[in-house]
């Protein structure tokens, strides 16, 4: 079967690039000139683990191409797949489907035969009966169907999430589109992978059931951590309780900042927003919602505690840019907000991220300071902050630490470290749902910050 796969984001590129490794023909297409222009040469415009080597592998066997001219790629294509960005709406918070619909209008003037368009962008229950009506007003004569596929793969685990998925999602009501799904997912179902078929609202449901009950999780794990710092639990421990209960799970029940990147924070939103139109709420996720945007401001507040309740001039090295590890992007990025605020609020951040830093620049320019590598960063520094836990932050030895920093004082965002280790080593060790530690015990330690204080 022929593919065309329209976008050549996180989804797109991904998705297209392992229908080819599958050993589909793909065809990607995307308006950008100069991002095509740059796939032709190998040059993938995101960072993702073991993408590059796919796309070459498969651009030399001549199972994808990249293109801009839509008509010429529409040409012998039995499915197209829609994967354009559906951001968040600036002036409602609902999700913008311009590009989705534009993307349908184009394939309307261009497809001249019978092709399955699917959609696999993020987007609110009936966007794909309305697809079906742009090209129906569009291209009257034209023979399609259309179907959902909503994808699941996560940044940084993007290969492994496509072919190796906990399911397929395939949401149609036409007999002949489900047959051309089920004959493109062949391949992963013959490998073990569930594949689910489903109506179509049904379907585009499914992705902002599962992104924002995973966003329920990570904020109910963070206000149960804030709870442990108050009544002196240990949220690992109650993480763990919790998570052994097979119907709960263990996954995503990890304390930190909040989440961030271009799914949960927009599809949270948007999902309130469509419960609201629907006059049927979702006050779960409006909560949600609030929790997290609430959670930066609180990070800052408790960095500027550890550090002795003033920043005014003082060193901040800042380990971490990106929304999580293994990933250049930082959008939507909490660790980006915490360096900003603190920045305004007087102190002077240095910061360093493995693979996020040019685009960190983009976001908050010379807000901060940028350091070479993790060392620069960390060198003299008053108090250090762990904002993403890539795994060679997490590797610093607390001797390493105390040999760089000026003042042995970690704000652990991540929970990356162990307390009593970083006790024993002398630190004052702040993190999160767990009880912080200081260098010195009882009296010392009242006296040791108060002077630091002063
Ligand atoms: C998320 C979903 O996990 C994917 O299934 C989905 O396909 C994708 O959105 C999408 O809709 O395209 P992703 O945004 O790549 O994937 O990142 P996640 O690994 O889900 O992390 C999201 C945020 O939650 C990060 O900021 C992360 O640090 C945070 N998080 C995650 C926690 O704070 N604690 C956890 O236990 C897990």
């Amino acid at each position: 079967m022929n593919i065309v796969v329209i976008g050549t984001g996180y989804v797109g590129l991904v998705s297209g690039t392992c229908f080819a490794e599958m050993g589909f023909n793909v065809t990607c297409v995307d308006k950008i000139e100069d991002k095509i222009n740059k796939l032709k040469e190998n040059i993938i415009p995101i960072y993702e683990p073991g993408l590059e080597e796919m796309v070459a592998r498969n651009v030399t066997a001549g199972r994808i191409t990249f293109t801009t001219d839509l008509a010429a790629a529409l040409k012998d294509a039995d499915i197209v797949s829609i994967a354009v960005g559906t951001p968040t709406r600036k002036l409602d918070g609902y999700a913008d489907l311009t590009y989705v619909f534009d993307a349908a209008k184009e394939i309307a003037t261009a497809l001249d035969h019978y092709a399955v368009i699917v959609t696999k962008s993020t987007v609110p229950a009936g966007t794909g009966y309305k697809i079906r009506e742009i090209i129906q007003r569009t291209n009257p004569s034209l023979e399609f169907d259309i179907a959902s596929n909503p994808e699941f793969l996560r940044e940084g685990n993007a290969i492994t999430d496509f072919m190796e998925p906990d399911r397929v999602v395939c949401g149609t009501e036409s007999t002949r589109a489900r047959e051309h799904m089920a004959k493109l997912y062949a391949p992963l179902a013959k490998a073990g992978a569930e594949i689910i078929h489903t109506d179509i609202i049904s379907s585009e449901l499914i992705k902002y059931a599962a992104n924002t009950f995973l966003a329920t999780k990570v904020s109910f794990i963070n206000e149960m951590a804030d709870l442990c710092e108050k009544v002196g639990g240990n949220i690992t421990d109650v993480a763990y309780g919790m998570g052994t209960d097979q119907r709960i799970g263990n996954k995503f029940l990890q304390p930190g900042p909040g989440y961030g990147g271009s799914c949960f924070p927009k599809d949270t939103t948007a999902m309130v927003n469509i419960g609201e139109r629907a006059l049927s709420p979702i006050t779960i996720v409006d909560a949600v919602v609030k929790v997290n945007r609430a959670r930066p401001h609180r990070m800052v507040a408790k960095i500027i505690d550890a550090a002795g309740g003033d920043i005014e001039g003082k060193k901040i090295a800042f380990l971490g840019l990106t929304f999580k590890p293994n990933t250049d992007d930082v959008r939507d990025s909490i660790a980006i907000l915490v360096a900003d605020e603190l920045a305004r609020s007087g102190a002077t951040v240095v910061a360093y991220d493995p693979k996020g830093m040019d685009e960190a620049k983009e976001v908050i320019g010379q807000t901060v300071t940028y350091a070479t590598d993790t060392d620069e960063a960390l060198q003299d520094a008053d108090v250090m902050v762990l904002a993403t836990e890539w795994s060679e932050f997490c590797a610093l030895s607390p001797d390493t630490l105390r040999s760089k920093l000026k003042q042995p004082i970690v704000v652990d965002l991540r929970n990356a470290y162990d307390p009593a280790a970083m006790q024993q080593a002398g630190f004052d060790y702040i993190s999160i749902g767990r009880a912080p530690v200081f260098a010195y015990s009882g009296e010392q330690a009242a006296l040791a910050r108060q002077t630091k204080t002063a």
